[in-house]
């Protein structure tokens, strides 16, 4: 079976049972600060697993493009990989796990759809704790789902591994959410089909007393379901939520390999005509590594066609390491020089049928893909012969240690400056440096990592403010005028959303002495309206006399507050929020800001908007001044 037809069944069998179909969201977040990336097919689905009502209805399936880069030092083995496509199916507050389960056994073992044998078929559920109790439905529901195929499926009892097929595990295993910080989440029941004693079954970290959720390899895990009733507050409580929710994810790469036969998912059709390019134009030489170019460069391209530009920061940096990882393992390929283009155009071919947003992209991402190229192909062999100037491969006489280096086995530690410094002399993000020491067997040392990061920090930081016009917070100068546009813009915020609803959020300001600019998503040009009510929001607040603090804390804390804000920052970060209001008037607003601010609202004046416009697609734009 190929990409092509699984989608097509999958999507079709849940449309039978009532379903509508939703197009993949971006590969980009457009609304929660908490992560970078969409990680799952529920992402774009939070404020209705919340309780939001679901324009299409209440059972929605999709095909969501996914980037996960948490393994991205195992991609290349069997299963690892940073994107993949998830098949889902939800239930928003509709059916629970009675139907959950039994579509799933139907869609895998039927003949009509996946046809799999249910002898190969392996599940855990959730075992309960504090939080929540055992799932006995679900076993039940499992239980009887077998017994319709003749099969008597025990539950584990910490002996039975070969004879039983429902496992109870704890929440490391078995629990799913949130995806960000706080959000929708609740125990599932994970599906997993079992390749046999033979996979990897001598390296089983358990000795061959493996069962579903070991590491060997033996089970691999298809298809989760996640009985999401539980919301996690910013005090990490679960509450109940007010409807109970189905979110399942299913992964197209490893389910295509398990039909197929396959061992591994570099041999399913979206991925072995990459993999077999590279080895075209290297001569077939080294699997790992055309593995990971071929990984790399397919999330490459979804990353760039939704508008991710390798860059220092965040995304950017990410998007970056993964190039940059993939041009060092084209390098040790010997690929041809301008192998990218070629790459390009075999995803294209993949891809652009299902997601034709690459093909109207697809200059940009060649732009992208080749100015990167450039930059650090010019300064990647120099950066090698520098570091091995530190550290020769094969290692370093321990009596003649250069100044400032230790070692001892073969943990390296040296100043972190010196990690960082190759990143800013010759590109190599710092994670890069310390993969290819990997290679040549040595590990940095935590300390060493960590004085890394923190260069990269404070060198992100200066980017920051760079590119946001040498002053902090978009500000040109810091007149009195900017400082009093600064404090309008919060209030401008909180008064968009009170308006416009939850789903905007500061894109973008600018502000010099004469007028603030500020960019928010939103995707209708504002009514008059609309206008009006923000403007007598904002001057309310203004007449209100409105005190304003700040504070310093953590991030952690920021976000346990509310704070709204652009979450760029690394946990564990001070951060300033500022509040607009106190107890007696009422808190109007939350915001982390570099500021500065005025200190009360009435020092404002009146609020204008001058004009609302349209920036970008999804994001519009206001002019407003104060009089
Ligand atoms: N959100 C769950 C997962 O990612 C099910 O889709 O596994």
């Amino acid at each position: 079976m190929n990409s092509k037809e699984l989608r097509e069944k999958y999507i079709n069998f849940f449309i039978s049972k009532g379903h509508k179909r939703i197009p993949s969201a971006s590969v980009v977040p457009e609304n929660d600060p908490t992560v970078l990336f969409t990680t799952a097919g529920m992402h774009p689905l939070v404020p209705y697993l919340l309780g939001e009502k679901h324009p299409e209805g209440a059972r929605l399936t999709s095909v969501q493009k996914c980037v996960r880069t948490g393994d991205i030092e195992d991609v290349g083995d069997s299963t690892h990989n940073t994107f993949f496509e998830m098949l889902g199916n939800w239930s928003l507050g509709d059916y629970f796990k009675e139907e959950s389960i039994r579509w799933s056994f139907e869609f895998l073992t039927d003949s009509k759809y996946l046809g799999i044998d249910p002898k190969r078929l392996k599940v855990t559920v959730f075992e309960g704790d504090e939080d929540a109790p055992k799932d006995e439905e679900s076993i039940k529901i499992w239980q009887e789902c077998f017994a319709s195929l003749g099969i008597d499926a025990q539950v584990w009892d910490g002996k039975n591994n070969e004879e039983a097929k429902i496992f109870p595990l704890p929440k490391d295993d078995n629990w799913w959410g949130p995806a960000g910080i706080t959000g929708p989440c609740g125990p599932d029941t994970e599906i997993f089909i079992d390749l046999g004693k033979s996979t990897n079954y001598d390296t089983c970290p358990n000795g061959g007393d493996c069962k579903p959720g070991c590491h060997c390899g033996r089970y691999v895990e298809i298809w989760n379901n996640v009985f999401m009733q539980y919301n996690k507050d910013a005090e990490g409580k679960f509450e109940p939520l007010s409807q109970q929710n189905v979110d399942t994810g299913m992964g197209l790469e490893r389910t295509l390999a398990m039909l197929n036969g396959f061992d591994n998912i570099y041999e399913s059709d979206v991925l072995k005509p990459i993999v077999d390019k590279v080895k075209e134009l290297s001569g077939n030489k080294d699997e790992k590594s055309a593995r990971i170019v071929a990984d790399h460069i397919r999330t490459s391209v979804f990353m760039i066609s939704d508008g991710v530009v390798p860059s220092n920061l965040e995304r950017g940096y990410i998007l970056r390491r993964l190039i940059r990882r993939a041009i060092r393992s084209a390098r040790t390929l010997l690929m041809p020089e301008k192998f990218l283009p070629t790459l390009v155009d075999v995803i294209m071919g993949i891809y652009g049928e299902e997601y034709p947003e690459l093909l109207q992209n697809k200059n940009k991402i060649v732009e992208e893909l080749e100015k990167e190229d450039e930059k650090f192909g010019k300064t990647l062999e120099n950066g090698i012969r520098e570091l091995k100037k530190l550290y020769p491969i094969g290692g370093i006489d321990p009596e003649n240690l250069p100044k400032g280096m230790e070692i001892s086995g073969n943990i390296l530690r040296i100043d972190g400056a010196v990690v960082f410094r190759f990143y800013e002399t010759y590109g190599f993000p710092i994670e890069l440096t310390q993969e290819i020491m990997k290679d040549w067997g040595v590990a940095f040392d935590e300390q060493t990592m960590q004085e890394a990061r923190e260069a990269m920090k404070r060198h992100q930081e200066l980017s920051r403010t760079a590119s946001a016009g040498m002053f902090k917070g978009g500000l040109a100068d810091s007149s009195i005028e900017t400082t009093r546009l600064h404090t309008a813009a919060h209030l401008l915020l909180q008064a968009l959303r009170l308006v416009l609803g939850d789903h905007v959020f500061q894109k973008g300001s600018n502000i010099t002495a004469e007028r603030l600019r500020f960019d928010f998503s939103h995707p209708d040009k504002m009514t008059e309206g609309e206008r009006k009510k923000v403007e007598a929001i904002v001057n309310e607040q203004i007449r209100k006399a409105l005190p304003i603090t700040c504070e310093e804390m953590n991030l952690e804390d920021a976000k346990r507050l509310g704070a709204m804000g652009v979450f760029e920052s690394k946990y564990g970060e001070k951060v300033k929020v500022y509040v607009m209001g106190d107890e007696e008037k009422g808190i109007f607003s939350k915001e982390i800001c570099g500021g500065p601010h005025v200190e009360n609202t009435s020092e404002l004046g009146h609020f204008r908007i001058k004009k609302e416009e349209s920036s970008s697609a999804g994001v519009r734009r206001i002019k407003a001044v104060l009089e």
